[in-house]
């Protein structure tokens, strides 16, 4: 016997099915609340007890510290899988087989140009523009390249998609980071994995050899790993609400890159840093800005820390320390603004404030350690972040469109005028 809910509206009793999902989660299934009421409706801003769909790609208890892709373990897939093995089993459901993922490497660089076209539009950005700005563009743009519709019940059409952004997206970031700095874009170089890919692509320098960093790949690799999916946060929300209308894979990414790039989600990379750079300026005074922080009258936020979701440590932030230890070991880094850091870090993880309220430095905390260290700009970082959520956003909206779900559109509690009669503009 399922189990029920009920809710009592003006003296009648509903009855509503309780669902439960496979790691036991509840959920009250409310979608015939305003029918059997006659109009009564939920509300819960922030959606911080609303799920919004059923998923199978991602499980994460944000009490116990735990986040899984198609059931394995975030710790597993980083130390023993690479970014496009974890992308395809985001995407298609299961890790790959050999074949499989030489196949699925292989059309992704075979899907690594990009029309020339495309760069008169990145050439067109003033060069001080915001890359995520550059980036959503750009992804945009790509559907006037492309522009039937992807058909979702074919798996081949479905698949040629998949290939062609994730082939793509790496040169439109790489451009977008080389209009930044005034660098002659560079070509993809068939030769190479992904990841190191990636990096010659951005670092590589007209008359000199590009020489790889084992380090850096690793430590790449590993954060596109742990950002490539993290269940219906706002961004994939988004994505997954753009397609619900049936507009295109690409628009939707586009519209995805867009809620990314807000400070209180992936922005958050940047704004560490940016809040590091200002503590240090103000003469590196760690206390002052603890205090900031815990004071409800100042509207300062320790950026870096806290989650909507994980009350715990973030099981990715843990991964992610480690790296960031080998990378600034391995390149020997001194850096006043990484010592603000780990000040910050060890303060917080002291400090009743931050315990009592289960704030942890979360994964942009480390992110833009990394990412400063590795000589990445600032503004990049919160691109580096869209280039790990891809195959999360493409798995997303791959399962949205495959399950059939209806057009996305909340209801709302109006609380604004009354019926009024218009006035003329000469009697107002
Ligand atoms: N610094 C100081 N106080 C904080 C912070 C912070 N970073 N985060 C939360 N609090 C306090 C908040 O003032 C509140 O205190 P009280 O209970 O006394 O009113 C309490 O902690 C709970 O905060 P909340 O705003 O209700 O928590 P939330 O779940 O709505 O917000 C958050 C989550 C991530 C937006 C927030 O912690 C924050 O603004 N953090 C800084 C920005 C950041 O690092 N964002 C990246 C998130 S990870 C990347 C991603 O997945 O997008």
């Amino acid at each position: 016997m399922s189990e029920i809910a009920k809710i009592e509206v003006n003296g009648s009793v509903y009855e509503f099915p309780v669902i439960e999902g496979t790691e036991n989660e509840k959920a009250i299934n409310i979608s015939k609340l305003r029918g059997l009421t006659g109009g009564v409706t939920t509300i819960d801003p922030g959606y911080k007890n609303t799920g919004s769909c059923e998923s199978g790609i991602t499980f994460l208890d944000g009490e116990k510290g735990t986040l899984r892709y198609r059931g394995y373990s975030i710790e597993e897939l980083a130390e023993k899988a690479d970014f496009l093995e974890v992308a395809y089993l985001l995407i298609f459901g299961e890790l790959p087989d050999a074949a499989t993922l030489e196949k699925f490497q292989n059309d992704i660089k075979k899907q690594s140009i990009v029309d020339e076209e495309i760069k008169k539009i990145v050439d067109a950005f003033p060069k001080a523009a915001h890359p995520m700005g550059v980036l959503s563009s750009l992804t945009s743009a790509l559907t006037a390249f492309n522009p039937n519709s992807v058909d979702v019940d074919s798996e081949e059409a479905m698949y040629n998609a998949v290939v062609k952004i994730m082939g793509k997206f790496p040169v439109l970031v790489a451009w977008t980071m080389r209009k930044n700095q005034g660098m002659p874009f560079k070509y993809s170089d068939s030769s190479l994995g992904y990841i190191e890919n990636i990096l010659k692509m951005m670092f590589k320098k007209p008359g000199e050899k590009y020489v790889q960093n084992p380090v850096l790949v690793n430590a790449l690799d590993k954060l596109l790993i742990l950002h490539a999916d993290h269940e219906q946060n706002c961004s994939t929300s988004t994505v997954r609400i753009v397609g619900s209308s049936h507009a295109g894979l690409f628009a939707s990414l586009s519209a995805g890159i867009s809620a990314l790039w807000g400070p209180l989600h992936g922005g958050a990379n940047q704004a560490v840093l940016e809040m590091l750079a200002g503590i240090e300026e103000d003469g590196g005074d760690t206390a002052k800005y603890m205090a900031k922080a815990k004071d409800k009258s100042d509207p300062f936020r320790l950026m870096g820390f806290g989650h909507r979701v994980y009350k715990n440590f973030d099981p990715r932030a843990k991964i992610i320390k480690v790296a960031a230890d080998e990378v600034l070991s391995d390149l020997g880094i001194e850096d006043p603004i990484l010592n603000i850091a780990k000040g910050l870090e060890r303060e917080a993880l002291a400090d009743d404030y931050f315990v009592s309220r289960k704030l942890y430095p979360n994964v942009d905390f480390y992110s833009g350690i990394i990412y400063r260290a590795m000589g990445i700009p600032t503004e990049m970082f919160t691109v580096m972040f869209a280039l790990g959520r891809l195959p999360g956003w493409i798995a997303q909206w791959k399962e949205m469109r495959l399950r059939k779900e209806p057009i996305g559109r909340p209801r709302q509690v109006y609380i604004g005028e009354n019926l009024r009669s218009f006035v003329p503009v000469e009697k107002r």
